[in-house]
């Protein structure tokens, strides 16, 4: 994040949240709250509340929630500096430029102009593609009838077509200076003569990569027929372009507002997936997948993520490293391994998109995508192996957020390998005990046994609320050492216990800032969204105190589960049970 908060802060003050949910959903205020039909969720009764005092938006259906920028940013498919900067321009407010030192100047200047030229150029291949008389550009058109793509379609991304020629972009605009051609990466320097510059696109069919602000970022251009020359070129990194920070075809593809967003390899592919009827399709560019990827999937509102890799080696080994990075981001991964086809356009030229949506709703989850790759390692039919099998498997098993979904491939595995359900159990209970596998969230498991009682996350998230917007009351809990953030539940609830214990933060609104993922928003929305009114201070710091000592005394009794080898440890743990009573957080000094 490169805004200062006192800009953020300034941007959200001039920006009343209720005017701005107001211009998207209908409101009507009750006993001082404002209610309406949830646009992010199918609803009849509104269950969406925006509260003016706290400046934020909870939706008691769906769980969304968060300030005005989240909300900006969630019914926009925006990321935060675009969701803020459509804020300001609102409200007319100058944004400063980012970071404003003179390097990050320049290299804003480098982008507005590599987007400007960019832009230019698009137009301009789209022109020669669309060109009745060249012979090239019949040639062009020829080759995509062939391929299947219609005008319509090739209209809809942009496609184009690079002269035939040395220089051919440059000679079209003779009045740009050619170094913002070159900045875009749209031509180069001659080796032989520095002062000559030539086109890096001759005769190519050209695809704009378009962002999330639907500025062109940069090309791909292929090849068409037959030749020697690479299959595809693209731009090379520029100060707009990164070729492993964007999805091909996002631009389209979040307007499908589907939770669910396939991904494949090529240009050509995600074009023929629209063709198709799979609007919700992007392409990695032949790219492993990044975070950067993720965070854009996330912000596009994507949930889960299916993953049509080519089936050879390298693109199996390109789903396996690809599936951390999205479990990162806390989406759900689904991996398609086409059946007699390299990749998705021959399948669907060749199958029809009818047969694909089935074979799409085999899509197998990462998991089992997994488990059949170990399965395919080791023989089963030997004993070693049924054993290796059952081992590498129970390290996938133990990183599972839920019990039920462990339990069926544990099951599953049993059968195959004649071991023990309960032995395949107990070898994940000692793998979770020793390690948190690539899960997200360490200590998972115990956080959602004590996670299923209800009465302890009211417990928690009525500490935090208290905490947070109680300075006092942070003061206090902080000085009697009672809890510390890995005790409260880790996670987002650490960290807004860290939060709260240093005292900096002035509103519930800004808490959302300093957070960025959809979930983090929802649990601080669900948190605020339910403030007490205690009758008096006294009132207040028995509720600190009830609240804190639950959450402890859950704390120890998952610690006794967890150390229940460790007879040393398991007496300390039952001490302190016993003093817990004893525990009293004063508000009253200091
Ligand atoms: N790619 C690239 N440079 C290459 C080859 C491939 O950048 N020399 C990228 C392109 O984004 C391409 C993707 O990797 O779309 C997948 O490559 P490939 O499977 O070879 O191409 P297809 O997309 O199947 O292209 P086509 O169907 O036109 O042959
Ligand atoms: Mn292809």
């Amino acid at each position: 994040m490169f805004y200062p908060q006192e800009i953020i802060s300034e941007v959200k003050s001039l920006n009343d949240i209720v005017d701005v949910v107001g211009s998207y959903v209908k409101l009507s205020s009750r006993s001082g709250n404002f209610f309406g039909l949830c646009p992010f969720h199918n609803e009849k009764t509104p269950s969406f509340s925006v509260n003016r005092d706290k400046q934020i938006f909870y939706c008691f259906g769906c769980g969304a929630g968060g300030n005005v920028i989240s909300f900006i940013k969630k019914i926009e498919n925006m990321d935060f500096p675009d969701a803020l900067k459509l804020l300001a321009e609102r409200v007319h407010f100058n944004l400063p430029q980012k970071g404003s030192g003179e390097q990050e100047r320049q290299r804003a200047a480098a982008r507005e102009i590599a987007a400007k030229t960019n832009k230019l150029a698009a137009r301009f291949f789209y022109e020669n593609l669309t060109d009745k008389d060249a012979e090239n550009a019949k040639t062009a058109r020829k080759y995509l009838e062939e391929r299947g793509i219609t005008p319509s379609l090739a209209k809809r991304f942009g496609l184009g077509l690079s002269p035939d020629a040395w220089d051919g972009l440059l000679k079209n605009f003779p009045d740009l200076p050619v170094e913002d051609f070159e900045k875009s990466g749209l031509v180069k320097k001659s080796e032989k003569n520095e002062a000559r510059h030539y086109d890096r696109f001759r005769n190519r069919l050209m695809f704009p990569i378009i962002d999330n602000r639907n500025r062109v970022i940069g090309f791909g251009g292929r090849v068409m027929g037959d030749s020697d020359e690479a299959k595809y070129i693209n731009s090379p990194e520029t100060a707009l372009f990164h070729k492993s920070e964007c999805l091909y075809g996002l631009n389209l593809a979040k307007k499908a507002h589907e939770g669910q967003i396939i991904i494949v390899e090529g240009y050509m592919d995600v074009i023929a997936m629209h063709l198709h009827g799979f609007a919700n399709t992007v392409g990695v560019l032949g790219t492993a997948l990044t975070t950067s990827h993720s965070r854009l999937l996330k912000n596009a509102g994507c949930n889960t993520v299916i993953l049509i890799l080519d089936s050879d080696e390298a693109g199996i080994r390109a789903a396996q490293r690809a599936i951390p990075v999205l479990i990162k981001e806390n989406l759900k991964i689904k991996i398609l391994n086409l059946p007699d086809a390299k990749d998705p356009d021959e399948y669907l030229s060749r199958f029809g998109a009818k047969n694909f949506a089935k074979t799409l709703s085999q899509a197998q989850s990462h998991i089992a995508f997994q488990i059949d790759l170990i399965r395919k390692k080791n023989n089963l039919e030997s004993m070693e192996g049924r054993v290796a099998f059952t081992q590498e498997c129970a390290k996938i098993l133990a990183a599972l957020p839920s019990e039920i979904e462990m339990d069926a491939y544990a099951t599953e595995i049993s059968k195959a390998t004649e071991i023990s359900h309960s032995a395949i159990f107990k070898e994940i209970e000692k793998i979770r005990g020793v390690t948190s596998g690539y899960s997200p969230e360490p200590r998972t498991y115990i956080l959602k046994k004590r996670g299923e009682d209800i009465g302890l996350k009211n417990a928690i998230k009525g500490l935090l609320n208290l905490v947070l917007s109680d300075s006092s009351a942070a003061n206090a809990l902080k000085k009697s050492e009672c809890l510390s953030s890995e005790e409260i539940g880790g996670g987002i609830f650490g960290k807004l216990l860290v939060l709260a214990f240093k005292n900096t933060v002035n509103t519930p609104s800004d808490v959302f800032d300093l957070f960025d993922s959809d979930e983090e928003h929802q649990t601080i929305a669900e948190i605020f969204s339910d403030t007490k009114d205690y009758p008096s201070k006294d009132a207040r710091q028995k509720a600190l105190n009830d609240m804190a000592k639950k959450i402890k005394l859950s704390w120890l009794k998952s610690r006794i589960e967890t150390e229940r080898n460790d007879t040393n440890a398991v007496n300390s743990l039952h001490f302190q049970i016993k003093t817990i009573n004893s525990l009293n957080i004063s508000m009253h000094d200091g």
